[in-house]
């Protein structure tokens, strides 16, 4: 068979088995963590519609998922040697991990963002844009306090894996949604920052936030919470992110009990200790 003959049956081979071998150079490389999720199934619904070539992460294998512009691709978060060839060439990195099947947040949000960053450090990744929770930076909320009371310290180590992305040098975006919802997008979308706000979201709304953020320069380097709210007009948040401040992300929840918490019963106990003891002294 003459040499040209063995070429053109290669790149054919190549064309039928790995997609991403013949990815449109000139459209970005969109690498997402999580995309079996819930709202990663959206991110990958959002981005199919927008000009970009996808490379789909999960630990898991799925039939027939690769197409012209999306690659399905096996990784884990925790093993960092799956994740050097997976970044490869890829320019911006989304990731919606959580833990799930009785996994926790230390491992999965927090080792999971340390080797995430490593490896999109080595692959010369241009933008992490990272989904985090409210809360994270609200170290003096009671409901920061009472989930990592009572939940792991899921606070701790979304806020922790934050701080890893922040301080990467890759770019970043971090969103960080309120409770979750299943149900349809409304696009009625407030922003705000320092993590003074609680409420409620749907997992497609927080989709189309994250994959905006790819075309936005305002996007970058933000830090900032997202909830739903009926009374803004819908799209009007595609407008917001320049008006986002870089270096604002509240007060990092580090898991540490904060002092108000403790110190307001420390003393009421010690009052009324006092008064006790002041009262059998005289009787
Ligand atoms: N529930 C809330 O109200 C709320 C509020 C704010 C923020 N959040 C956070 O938002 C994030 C997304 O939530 P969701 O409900 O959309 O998530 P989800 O449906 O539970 O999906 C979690 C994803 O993480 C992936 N994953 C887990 N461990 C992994 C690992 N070791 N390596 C690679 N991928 C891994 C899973 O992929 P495979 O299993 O296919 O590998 C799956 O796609 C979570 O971090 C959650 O904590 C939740």
């Amino acid at each position: 068979m003459k040499r040209s003959s063995v070429f053109i049956l290669s790149f054919l081979c190549c064309l039928l088995l790995k997609p991403n071998l013949v990815f449109s150079e000139d459209k970005q490389l969109v690498g997402v963590f999580g995309a079996s999720g819930r709202t990663g199934t959206h991110i990958i619904d959002e981005l199919i519609r927008r000009d970009v070539n996808i490379r789909a992460f999960s630990r898991r294998t799925k039939e027939n998922a690769d197409t012209d512009s999306l690659n399905w691709v096996v990784a884990d978060v925790t093993n960092k040697e799956s994740l050097a060839e997976a970044l490869k060439n890829v320019d911006v990195i989304i990731s919606a991990i959580g833990p799930v099947d009785g996994d926790n947040s230390e491992n999965v949000d927090y080792l999971g963002a340390i080797n995430i960053v490593s490896a999109a450090k080595e692959s010369g990744v241009q933008q992490i844009i990272y989904m985090s929770s409210i809360g994270a930076g609200g170290a003096e909320n009671i409901s920061t306090v009472m989930l990592n009371l009572l939940a792991n310290k899921t606070m701790k180590w979304k806020a922790l894996a934050e701080e890893q992305i922040r301080n990467s040098g890759i770019a970043f975006t971090i969103v960080r949604p309120g409770g979750l919802l299943g149900e349809p997008a409304t696009q009625g979308i407030q922003f705000s920052q320092g993590d003074n706000v609680l409420g409620w979201i749907p997992r497609e709304d927080v989709a189309a936030v994250l994959v905006e953020s790819i075309f936005k320069d305002g996007a970058k380097n933000k830090t900032f919470e997202v909830i739903n709210d009926d009374s803004l007009p819908v799209d009007a948040w595609r407008d917001e992110f320049d008006s986002l401040k870089p270096n604002e992300f509240g007060v990092i929840a580090t898991g540490e009990l904060p002092t108000r918490y403790w110190l307001s019963p420390l003393l009421v106990i010690i009052a009324i200790i006092y008064l006790i003891r002041r009262k059998r002294a005289r009787s």
